[in-house]
C-alpha cells in the first residue's frame, strides 16, 4: 500500500490498479514522479534526472544546473524559484512572502484520520471488514520562519483512491497569514491533456465541459460561499482520445462545500499542474503562534478504463466510504413531495388528501415542503421562525406526522435553518445575526439573509431549533435547503484584519452544526438541496447521503444533469422526482413512462398533485413503483455504467452487486425520420455467462449483449423511453 525505499528516497502509492509515486530530491524538495496505472519497481528518479536543463529559468539553490520551476513538484510554495502557481502562499508580519519548505521527516500510519472539524472519505475498519487503508504524512518545515506543512495522503487500497490534504502548523511566536493554501497539487511532465469539468447554472447543473489544454491557465472556481451551480468542485485531465470506456483519466474532487477553486496550468516547459482547494480569493487565515490549520482534503482517482472507469471508483469510494455508514446501504423511501403539487397553497385537507394518494399508489415517504411554519404563505417571511403553522396544518406537525404513519408512510418536512427572513421574529430580535457589511443595506435574495454561522450564538440557536422540530420521533426526513449565495462577506464578530476568514468560518460552522444534528438524529435521512444542485458536493454527502439534483424536474433536462452528476456522484446520491406535465420549469409534456424510467436512475420520487391524476394514471404510478421496488437495490448498490450521452439519445444501466441483475435505460429525445435499425451495447457483463431478457424468451451470453447489442425500438415519438431487465441464469 505505502512502501517507502529509503535508500531511493521514494514512496510508493499503490491501490489495487495504480501508483503514485513521490521522490525527495537531495535539496529537500519532494516531486511527484508518477501517477497512473500500477507499476512496479525501485528506482525512478531518472524520469526528473532525465530532464533537459531550461533556459532562463531561475537557479536553485546556486546551482545552475538545478532549476525548479521545470520540476514535478509536489505542493509547490510561493517564494521558491518555482514561478509557476503555488499551492501554498503566506504572509509574515515583516511583509515576507517568501517560505522555504524542505522535506523533513515522513511517519506511516495505519488506517485512514478524521480532520478535526471537516468531512472526510473515511476509514470503516471498524465496521468488521478489513481495513486496507493507510496514510504517508511527508513534513516539510522552514526552520528560519517556524513553519511546518504536513501533507497526508490516504490509501484507500481495493477503491484505488487517494486523498490528499494539507495541515499548516506555526511554531513561530508571531502571527503568519495563509493567503492561499491548497488540499491536493499533481504535476505531470506532459501537456496533452483534455480538461474535463462540470458546469452550469440554476436549473441546469453538472453540464460536461471538455477542452484541450493549451499553455497558459485554467480555472474553475465558486466565490458564493457554496460549491455552487455555476461548476462542481471537480476537475478531471484525461488522455485526448479517451472515452467512456478507454484511456487515462485523473480526477480530482474536493470534499468542501464553500468557496473553492480548481485550476490547471500548463507551462512554459510543457508541463501540467492540477490543484485544488479552497478559494485563495479573499481569502486570508491568521495563523497565530501554535496553531494548525487544516485543509478540506481532495479526492484523487486514477483510471484507465475511461470516464466510466473513473465514476466506479467515486461511486463506490462515496458509498462506502464517505456517505452516513447506516443509510449508504439503506433502501431510500419513495417520497411524494408537496411542492410542485402546491407550492406554499396547502391546508390539511389538501395534504391528506395527497398523502391518501401517496399511500394508494404504493410511495413509503411524504414530504411536506416549504410554508409549514411562521406565517409563510410565500417566500417573502418567517425564515427563522420554525414555529408550526397550526393554523394552516389543522394541528400539529406531530399530529400530521401521526397521519402520515396511519397512512402507512414515512414523514418529512423541508427547513432552511441557515437563512432568515427580514419578516421574521428572529430577525427583530437579532438583526445583528446576518451576514452584512457595516455602511450597507444588507442585499436579499429570495427575500431572505444569510445567517453568520461563523458565530457560536447562531450555530447555537439553529441546532437548538432545529432540533426542537425533530425531537419527538415524527419526523423520518429532513430536506435541508439553501436558497441564496453569501454575498456582503463581513462578519460582526470577526476583528477588521480577519474578515477574509469569514467564508471558511461559516463552513466550518455549516458542518459543526450537520455533525450535531446527524448525530443525534441518526435515524432521519438529511436530504440536501440548495435550489437544487447548488451545492452537490461530496462535503454535503458525508451528511446527507442524497441530494435533490436539480430545480429542473423535466425528464428530458433531467437527462444531461443526471448524465454529468452520474460523473462523480453515485445513483444513489440523486434524488429524483417524476414531475407533472406541462413541466413546471420549462413547459415540456413528456410520456409519463419517460418520466419514470429517468427518475428510475437514481432515487425516485414524485412531485405533482396526485389528486388530479385519471385512475389510469394513477395505475400507471402504481404500476412504476411496485416495479421500481424490485430493482432499487440494483441501482443503490450495483455498478454503473454511461452507455451513451449524445444530444439525442442518453441510455445507462446498473449491475447488481452479486452481478445476477441488470437495469438499462433508454431515451431517445427527437423522433427521427427513415432511420437504420440500430443496437444498444450494454458493458460489464461476464462475456460467458448467460443472461435472460425479461418479459421475453431471449437468453444470451454476456458478450451477445456486449458485443452485438439489444435491439433498439425506432420509435416514431419524440421523448420514446425504454428500459431493460436482464437477469443472469443457467445454460440454457
Ligand atoms: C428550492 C428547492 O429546490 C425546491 O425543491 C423547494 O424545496 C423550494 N426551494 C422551497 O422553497
Amino acid at each position: 500500500m505505502i512502501e517507502v525505499l529509503e535508500r531511493e528516497r521514494t514512496f510508493h502509492l499503490s491501490t489495487e490498479h495504480t501508483s503514485m509515486i513521490l521522490h525527495v530530491m537531495e535539496s529537500g524538495h519532494v516531486v511527484s514522479l508518477y501517477w497512473g496505472g500500477k507499476v512496479y519497481g525501485k528506482e525512478f528518479s531518472y524520469i526528473v534526472d532525465e530532464l533537459k536543463k531550461a533556459s532562463y529559468l531561475a537557479w536553485t539553490d546556486g546551482n545552475r544546473n538545478f532549476r525548479l520551476e521545470q520540476y514535478p513538484v509536489l505542493y509547490p510554495v510561493f517564494g521558491n524559484p518555482d514561478l509557476r502557481s503555488p499551492a501554498l502562499h503566506l504572509r509574515y508580519e515583516d511583509g515576507s512572502r517568501i517560505t522555504n519548505l524542505r522535506y523533513s521527516s515522513y511517519r506511516v500510519l495505519s488506517g485512514k484520520q478524521k480532520i478535526p472539524g471537516l468531512p472526510t472519505v473515511m476509514d470503516r475498519s471498524e465496521d468488521g471488514k478489513e481495513s486496507d487503508e493507510a496514510t504517508l504524512e511527508l513534513v516539510f518545515a522552514d526552520r528560519s520562519r517556524g513553519i511546518r506543512l504536513k501533507l497526508l495522503f490516504s490509501v484507500f487500497g481495493k477503491h484505488d483512491a487517494i486523498t490528499q490534504s494539507a495541515v499548516l502548523i506555526n511554531d513561530s511566536k508571531g502571527s503568519v497569514w495563509v493567503e492561499k493554501v491548497m488540499s491536493a497539487c499533481f504535476s505531470f511532465l506532459a501537456d496533452e491533456f483534455d480538461c474535463i469539468t462540470l458546469t452550469g447554472a440554476w436549473a441546469r447543473e453538472f453540464r460536461r465541459t471538455r477542452q484541450s489544454l493549451r499553455q497558459g491557465k485554467f480555472l474553475v472556481d465558486s466565490r458564493r460561499g457554496a460549491s455552487g451551480h455555476g461548476q462542481n468542485p471537480f476537475l478531471a485531465l484525461t488522455d485526448p482520445g479517451c472515452t467512456e470506456d478507454t484511456g487515462n483519466v485523473y480526477g480530482m474532487n474536493l470534499v468542501y462545500s464553500g468557496s473553492f477553486e480548481a485550476s490547471v496550468e500548463v507551462d512554459m516547459q510543457h508541463n501540467t499542474r492540477m490543484m485544488m482547494g479552497i478559494q485563495s480569493f479573499d481569502f486570508s487565515w491568521e495563523l497565530h503562534s501554535g496553531e494548525e490549520f487544516y485543509t478540506p482534503e481532495a479526492v484523487l482517482v486514477h483510471s484507465d478504463r475511461g470516464l466510466n472507469g473513473m465514476s466506479q471508483i467515486f461511486h463506490r469510494l462515496y458509498r462506502e466510504r464517505l456517505m452516513p455508514p447506516n443509510w449508504a446501504e439503506r433502501p431510500r423511501p419513495i417520497a411524494v413531495n408537496n411542492w410542485e403539487a402546491t407550492y406554499f397553497d396547502f391546508d390539511r385537507k389538501k395534504l391528506l388528501d395527497l398523502a391518501d394518494e401517496a399511500a394508494g399508489i404504493g410511495a413509503e415517504l411524504f414530504v411536506l415542503d416549504d410554508g409549514w411554519f411562521g406565517h409563510r404563505n410565500s417566500d417573502g417571511s418567517s425564515l427563522g421562525d420554525w414555529k408550526v403553522n397550526e393554523e394552516k396544518l389543522g394541528g400539529s406537525l406531530k399530529n400530521l406526522g401521526q397521519e402520515m404513519k396511519e397512512r402507512g408512510l414515512g414523514f418529512g418536512i423541508w427547513m432552511e435553518p441557515e437563512m432568515v427572513s427580514p419578516d421574521s421574529d428572529l430577525f427583530r430580535a437579532h438583526p445583528d445575526w446576518i451576514i452584512a457589511a457595516p455602511l450597507e443595506e444588507p442585499q436579499v435574495a429570495r427575500n431572505q439573509y444569510v445567517l453568520d454561522l461563523s458565530r457560536k450564538c447562531v450555530r447555537e440557536f439553529v441546532i437548538e431549533a432545529v432540533a426542537e422540530i425533530l425531537e419527538g420521533g415524527v419526523i423520518d426526513y429532513v430536506k435541508w435547503d439553501m436558497n441564496r449565495n453569501i454575498t456582503d462577506a463581513f462578519s460582526g464578530e470577526l476583528f477588521p484584519g480577519n474578515q477574509k476568514e469569514l467564508m471558511h468560518r461559516y463552513m466550518l460552522g455549516l458542518y459543526g452544526i450537520l455533525e450535531e444534528l446527524t448525530e443525534r438524529f441518526p435515524e432521519i435521512l438529511f436530504e440536501g438541496c440548495a435550489g437544487g444542485g447548488g451545492r452537490y458536493d461530496p462535503g454535503m454527502l458525508y451528511y446527507m447521503p442524497q441530494i435533490w439534483v436539480s430545480d429542473d424536474t423535466d425528464a428530458i433536462e433531467r437527462l444531461r444533469i443526471q448524465d454529468g452528476a452520474s460523473l462523480i456522484y453515485p445513483s444513489v446520491s440523486m434524488s429524483c422526482h417524476v414531475s407533472a406535465v406541462p413541466n413546471h420549469q420549462i413547459g415540456r409534456i413528456t410520456p409519463l413512462k419517460t418520466r419514470g424510467i429517468v427518475a428510475m436512475q437514481g432515487v425516485l420520487g414524485y412531485e405533482q398533485d396526485l389528486t388530479k391524476c385519471t385512475e389510469e394514471g394513477k395505475k400507471e404510478l402504481a404500476e412504476q413503483i411496485g416495479y421500481y421496488k424490485t430493482v432499487r437495490h440494483i441501482m443503490q448498490e450495483g455498478t454503473f455504467y454511461r452507455l451513451r450521452a449524445g444530444e439525442n439519445d442518453y441510455a445507462w444501466m446498473h449491475i447488481s452487486r452479486d452481478g445476477s441483475e441488470i437495469l438499462a435505460g433508454y431515451v431517445q429525445v427527437m423522433a427521427k425520420p427513415n432511420t437504420v435499425p440500430e443496437r444498444l451495447q450494454l458493458k460489464g457483463l461476464e462475456e460467458k455467462a448467460w443472461y435472460a431478457l425479461e418479459g421475453t424468451d431471449i437468453v444470451r451470453t454476456g458478450s451477445q449483449w456486449i458485443h452485438c447489442g439489444l435491439e433498439l425500438d425506432q420509435s416514431m415519438e419524440d421523448y420514446h423511453a425504454v428500459q431493460w431487465g436482464l437477469r443472469r441464469v443457467e445454460m440454457p
